[in-house]
């Protein structure tokens, strides 16, 4: 086989960058390790940036989107007794949608079906040869069948555990990261929201976020242990310590409910670089992870792929290669900022196994400034909603 731009995942990253270049004629094939299924049966993050829908616009996806997405003006800090309202309109005059991940990919495999994309599922053992050559080609197998597809790039869309950025050498490759001592335990209800804006809860027994999918299903989590396993906690108990760490009036207006999923997901910041090696492209989690406090995870993503589709756009219609030249040092750039803002919410929200008397307070001095000072809560807001590409 051959094709212009191998895909290598087919999660939301992978299916966005191929619908994004077939609609302007550049050939791509997405290669993916599971079942299409399996993709769609990962539960991930649910609040978009306005650049993410604007690129899922470009990309002729965003028809339920626009239709079924709530659109959310601000979001709410707790602590302790206290809370206060980060009103994004007011303050940056842009907003946030709600609308999950899970979603996004269901839309994304549906118009690459319409366009007959070609997607490969099952595949194993891929493995991307002569990346830093001019004839690059990537081999696989399915059910034990070897393939190889001939390129002219390679996409990494394959995520953290990915081989792309195993094929970046040791010698070329740096990687940054900082391991966070807790986890996220989250649970998926059929219940109503507990508020129309999300709530971030930092309460003395760690964090809570109370967050939501669309009028009948809630998503919510709480920091948990990292040795704890989803099975130790029933239902009965994730509600009851949610609870005791969201306001009161929101515990009481709680509508509680059997889970339909329940997983618990490490926290962890991490970046790649580069971000291309040869003709080999990285993008989303293959390049670069950040903590879920934020929700900066498929943003971050969203806007590797805004910079790589634009580079290839202009190498292939205008020969122009300047974008991809420079598709690392631009796609980092931003990347860092995302990331800086992911640890910030991070530290400010959740408690610290080794948290001192002392950072504790610098923790609530934190977020006493930002209820008060106009400046930080611009900072905020700036951030949450997303920087400008
Ligand atoms: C979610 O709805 O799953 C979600 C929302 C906001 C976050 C993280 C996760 O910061």
């Amino acid at each position: 086989m051959r094709t212009q731009v191998c895909i290598i995942g087919g999660g939301p990253s992978g299916l966005l960058l191929s619908q994004l270049l077939q609609r302007k004629g550049i050939d791509t094939v997405v290669l993916e390790r599971k079942t299409k299924d399996y993709v769609l049966s990962r539960i991930r993050a649910g609040i978009l940036e306005t650049g993410m829908v604007d690129l899922m616009r470009e990309a002729g996806v965003a028809e339920r989107l626009d239709k079924e997405c709530f659109v959310h003006d601000g979001t709410v800090i707790s602590y302790g007794d206290e809370h206060f309202g980060i009103n994004f309109k007011d303050l940056v005059d842009r907003t946030v949608v709600v609308y999950g991940q899970t979603e996004v990919t269901r839309d994304l495999y549906a118009a690459r079906e319409a366009m007959d994309g070609k997607i490969v599922y099952n595949v194993d053992g891929v493995v991307i040869h002569g990346a830093d050559s001019d004839a690059p080609y990537v081999t696989y197998t399915v059910d034990g069948t070897e393939h190889r597809i001939d390129c002219e790039f390679v996409a990494g869309c394959d995520g953290f555990h990915g081989v792309s950025r195993q094929t970046i050498p040791l010698t070329v490759r740096r990687e940054y990261e900082k391991l966070y001592p807790f986890g996220w335990l989250g649970i998926l209800s059929e219940t109503p929201p507990v508020h129309e804006e999300l709530i971030y809860a930092s309460s003395e027994r760690g964090f809570a976020l109370c967050s939501m999918r669309n009028e009948n299903l809630s998503r919510y989590y709480i920091q948990c242990s990292l040795s704890d396993h989803p099975g130790d906690w029933t239902d009965a108990a994730f509600w009851e310590e949610l609870k005791r760490r969201i306001p009161t009036e929101a515990a009481e207006k709680l509508v509680t409910g059997p889970s339909i999923e329940k997983s618990i997901a490490p926290l962890r910041s991490f970046v790649t670089e580069p971000m291309r090696w040869g003709r080999l492209f990285l993008c989303g989690d293959a390049a670069h992870i950040v903590p879920p406090t934020g929700a900066k995870g498929l943003n971050t993503a969203a806007s590797d792929i805004h910079y790589l589709y634009h580079g290839m756009v202009a190498h292939y219609l205008d020969g122009d290669s300047e974008g991809l030249d420079r598709y690392s040092e631009k796609a980092l750039a931003r990347v860092w900022k995302a990331e800086r803002f992911s640890w910030w919410m991070t530290s400010l929200l959740h408690r610290f196994p080794d948290q001192s008397e002392f950072d504790l307070k610098m923790q609530q001095a934190e977020i006493a400034f930002l209820r008060t000072n106009h400046a930080a809560q611009v900072a905020m807001a700036e951030n949450y909603v997303g920087l400008p590409y």
